[in-house]
């Protein structure tokens, strides 16, 4: 076999080890779930044997409304982090993300390491993954009629079986990297047109900086169906590429982006006006922090960095069991505050604690 080791697969395989560590969170911003309380409901009469988590997304029935946020793909070692990774998710009958599929464009060397989730969890709803800045590009050469089109997102999305496809916007993390690609010029012009192209929904997630109600607005607009926030307060993909490049952590620009809790809250209130999924996420590292991000209007949450820990701790094992935990969380949570069900749980159950004194 091909090993083609290009910047984009040696950059994969820096981040996987960054994101390891512990180094890689934000330094004084959080996700803000800890100003928010649930309201205690003291004459609750849930049967807590008789909630259910089933939730559909993506056209199919899933156990938990929990997706594994894109991680990798694209480099030797993403084969067996994905194996497990759908290992897991199969046996939680969870939602998964594959990471960036920019290397698979290159060539043929690592299709493997993105193929190996599907055959491993044949009946999981999968999301394909690709950048912003590349989106853009092609919109270019689609005008100039040459090289990568958005022909080539299909074929992203019949690579891995996806049943719809993620654009990742990174800025931030971009302007960060000295080979990074700032320039996204026709972005949304493009997501516009690749709504309208691909045969399978169009997503957009941000990977840790947040998307502010304006900007989720303009992509409804562009008729996305979903957006995952993956606000600031867990991983931050500024500090992961200031670390790659030996900067320091006192860098301005280590906590930028909007808390994961302030995303949800805002964007949810456009469902007044939008059909779409929103999916939660941004350093969701508990089931009480998963509880709080449905409870302020999250369809769905998602983690990424604590369940690559855990699966490189504990293995696939260490997942289910992770995740089944949270959720147990989350079901005492329910019945605690009166919530027969996970759209009960969205109503008025959660209070921002200085409300409370
Ligand atoms: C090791 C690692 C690799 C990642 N790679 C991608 C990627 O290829 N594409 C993407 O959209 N997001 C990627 N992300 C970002 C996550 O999907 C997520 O949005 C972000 O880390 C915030 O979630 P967290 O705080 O739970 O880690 C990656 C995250 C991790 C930890």
């Amino acid at each position: 076999m091909q090993q083609n080791d290009s910047i984009t697969s040696r950059r994969k395989k820096e981040h996987l080890e960054l994101c390891l560590t512990d180094e890689v969170s934000f330094n004084n911003k959080t996700n803000g779930f800890e100003k928010y309380d649930f309201l205690h409901y003291a004459i609750t009469e849930v049967d807590i044997n008789k909630i259910t988590f089933e939730t559909k997304f993506l056209n199919k029935k899933i156990s938990y409304p929990f997706l594994i946020s894109c991680m990798t793909g694209g480099v030797d070692v993403s084969e067996s982090i994905n194996a497990k990774l759908s290992v897991a998710a199969n046996e939680l009958n969870i939602a998964l993300g594959v990471g960036s599929q920019r290397q698979a464009l290159e060539n043929k060397s690592f299709h493997h390491t993105y193929k190996i989730i599907r055959r491993n969890a044949p009946g999981i709803p999968i999301l394909g993954n690709i950048g912003a800045a590349q989106i853009a590009e092609m919109s270019e050469r689609s005008r100039l009629k040459s090289g990568k089109s958005f022909d080539t997102v299909q074929y992203l999305v019949d690579l891995v079986e996806a049943d719809g496809m993620v654009i990742h916007l990174n800025p931030a993390q971009e302007l960060m990297q000295p080979e990074g690609d700032i320039l996204q010029k026709g972005l949304l012009k493009s997501i516009t047109k690749l709504v309208k192209n691909l045969k399978v929904p169009l997503f957009v997630k941000e990977v840790g900086s947040g998307i502010s109600k304006f900007a989720a607005k303009k992509l409804l607009d562009a008729g996305i169906t979903g957006i995952d926030v993956a606000g600031a307060g867990g991983t931050s993909w500024t500090g992961v590429e200031i670390l790659r490049n030996k900067g320091s952590a006192t860098n301005e620009f280590w906590d930028w982006g909007l808390p994961t809790s302030y995303c949800i809250k805002e964007i949810f209130r456009l469902k007044k006006k939008y059909k779409f999924t929103l999916v939660g996420s941004g350093g969701i590292n508990s089931g009480v922090e998963a509880a709080k991000a449905i409870a302020l209007g999250a369809d769905i949450v998602a983690s990424a960095r604590i369940i690559l820990q855990e699966l490189n701790k504990n293995g696939a094992e260490g997942v289910v069991k992770l995740v089944n935990k949270w959720f147990d969380t989350v079901r005492k949570i329910m019945y605690l505050t009166g919530s027969n069900s996970l759209q009960e749980l969205r109503k008025n159950k959660i209070v921002e604690k200085g409300s409370l004194y």
